[in-house]
């Protein structure tokens, strides 16, 4: 049990396997406080909120059978402090010769701040996501170099997240828990990559440095050939076709074609994606891959009881999970699951007190096409092996049983890389908000964000809910 104590009880975890410990806890509490009252409103707190959540975890490991840690069974968090999301704002995303990396960044955090009606001298902390500016635009200690021109005080920490491609996420996650412990009232986070400024041979290595430098990389590992190789033992064990990779394909150039700050802006049929020969790692091809994209995004994030008196519709953060898995591609057990997917998301729907059944909208992170196929079976949207079919039979399209990347996914709104986890985050907003034009999914109320770093060794999921 661990306490965090500013001002009264702002965050608390509990760890249902230590109810000693956190009793003793709440009792020394209480002789801080010299108060019995307090003592028996926080035991009384303890156990309604222990038997809530021991209840809600047992439903979502039934349904979904996640796979525990020996020794987690009884082990939950919960974050007493409600977060919501007050802003959202983003660069369009594409190819842009003519912006900075700088330029981008400045663009969205800005937009963020107009859209929640705040100014810079009102954000508390800063939080950035950027995976390679050192190597794609040379350029390190990236969190003051974009908060000093965004005009924040000079008494706000301005921190950089890198998490390879989950540099985003880990940065929103970053921001909610500084409010959730009472550090911050407005937290700014913006994900930022500009990735169009050498080759693509050369981002491909710029890349691959987020694989086992030593043990793969360095004997030929990239991005494409590691999904190639989770692609090729899908269809071996389950019968995954490429007809079922090509179905992620069309549905998200078509929902891209719907929104429009995507990179891509195009749709495709079926027959172009598999007569396409330009094979990039078989068996993934040209239209299996996301795009090479240069963008921004930012949310800012307020406590709960403040959002309403900000201007737009507020979100709410109902729960999240980041965990991790083993580094390298020969380490892993099964290379069609994503372990840290499964960690991640248990944690944040035992959080969230909700299953999987009841996610309106998800934003997944499709880097490969397979890589959507995975996430839908390890999210707990559909069963192990069925994910190719359920996207072929339309369970994942915008008016499918759980659509899946209204916004086009990395595979059609383009991958920023250390952008994409804080713009999953905006398009839920929008989502949820009801203000995604054309590309709105019915009567959403509650959405899920999953991004994946490296070959699944972070990965961190959010889940929001109509405030
Ligand atoms: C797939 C990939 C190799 C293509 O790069 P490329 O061969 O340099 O492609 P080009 O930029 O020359 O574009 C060639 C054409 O293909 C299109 N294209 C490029 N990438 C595309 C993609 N991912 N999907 C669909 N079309 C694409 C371009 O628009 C262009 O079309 P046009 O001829 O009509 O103008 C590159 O996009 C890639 O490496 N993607 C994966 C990035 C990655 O690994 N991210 C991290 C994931 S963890």
């Amino acid at each position: 049990m661990a306490w965090q104590y500013r001002d009264g009880v702002d965050l608390i975890q509990l760890e249902n396997s230590s109810v000693l410990p956190m009793l003793r806890g709440v009792f020394l509490k209480s002789l801080y406080h010299n108060c019995f009252l307090y003592l028996l409103t926080e035991t009384t707190n303890f156990f309604c909120s222990t038997l809530s959540i021991l209840s809600s975890y047992t439903n979502v490991e039934d349904q979904f059978q996640f796979r525990l840690a020996p020794g987690r069974k009884k082990e939950v968090k919960k974050v007493m402090k409600k977060v919501s999301v007050i802003g959202i704002g983003k660069t369009r995303y594409g190819v842009f010769k003519e912006k900075s990396l700088l330029d981008l960044a400045v663009e969205a955090g800005k937009k963020a701040m107009e859209d929640a009606g705040i100014a810079p001298e009102d954000i508390d902390a800063f939080y950035l996501g950027n995976f390679a500016g050192s190597d794609f635009v040379n350029q390190n200690h990236l969190a003051p170099y974009i908060g000093s021109p965004l005009g924040l005080r000079p008494d706000v920490p301005c921190t950089h997240i890198e998490n390879a491609c989950a540099s985003g996420g880990s940065s929103v996650r970053e921001g909610i828990l500084a409010i959730g412990s009472g550090n911050a009232n407005k937290v700014l986070v913006i994900g930022v990559e500009k990735m169009n400024t050498v080759p693509t041979p050369k981002v491909t290595e710029f890349l691959a440095k987020a694989g086992d430098w030593e043990n793969e990389v360095k004997v030929g590992y990239t991005f494409p050939s590691t999904f190639a190789m989770m692609a090729r033992r899908h269809m071996h064990q389950y019968g995954t076709t490429r007809e079922h990779l090509a179905a992620v394909t069309v549905k998200n150039h078509e929902n891209g074609l719907k929104n429009p700050y995507a990179h891509m802006q195009k749709s495709v049929t079926m027959e172009k994606v598999l007569e396409d020969k330009r094979v990039v790692a078989d068996p993934l091809r040209l239209y299996d891959c996301s795009l090479i994209t240069d963008g921004a995004s930012a949310v800012i994030l307020s406590e709960k009881s403040f959002s309403e008196t900000f201007s737009r519709k507020p979100v709410d953060v109902i729960g999240f999970g980041q965990a991790n898995d083993s580094f390298a591609l020969y380490q892993k057990q099964d290379l069609t699951r994503f372990d840290a997917t499964v960690e991640a998301a248990k944690s944040a729907f035992i959080m969230a007190d909700i299953k999987p059944d009841d996610v309106d909208v998800s934003e997944v992170h499709d880097c490969f096409t397979i890589a959507e196929i995975i996430a839908i079976e390890d999210l707990g949207f559909v069963p192990k092996g069925e994910g190719g079919p359920a996207t072929l039979d339309g369970v994942t399209s915008l008016d499918g049983r759980f659509p899946v990347n209204p916004s086009g996914g990395l595979k059609a709104k383009g991958h920023p890389v250390g952008a994409t986890g804080v713009d999953q985050i905006v398009e839920i907003t929008l989502q949820l908000r009801g203000e995604a034009g054309k590309r709105q999914v019915n009567d959403a109320e509650i959405g899920l964000t999953h991004n994946i770093g490296g070959s699944g060794a972070t990965c961190v999921v959010h889940i929001l809910a109509r405030g």
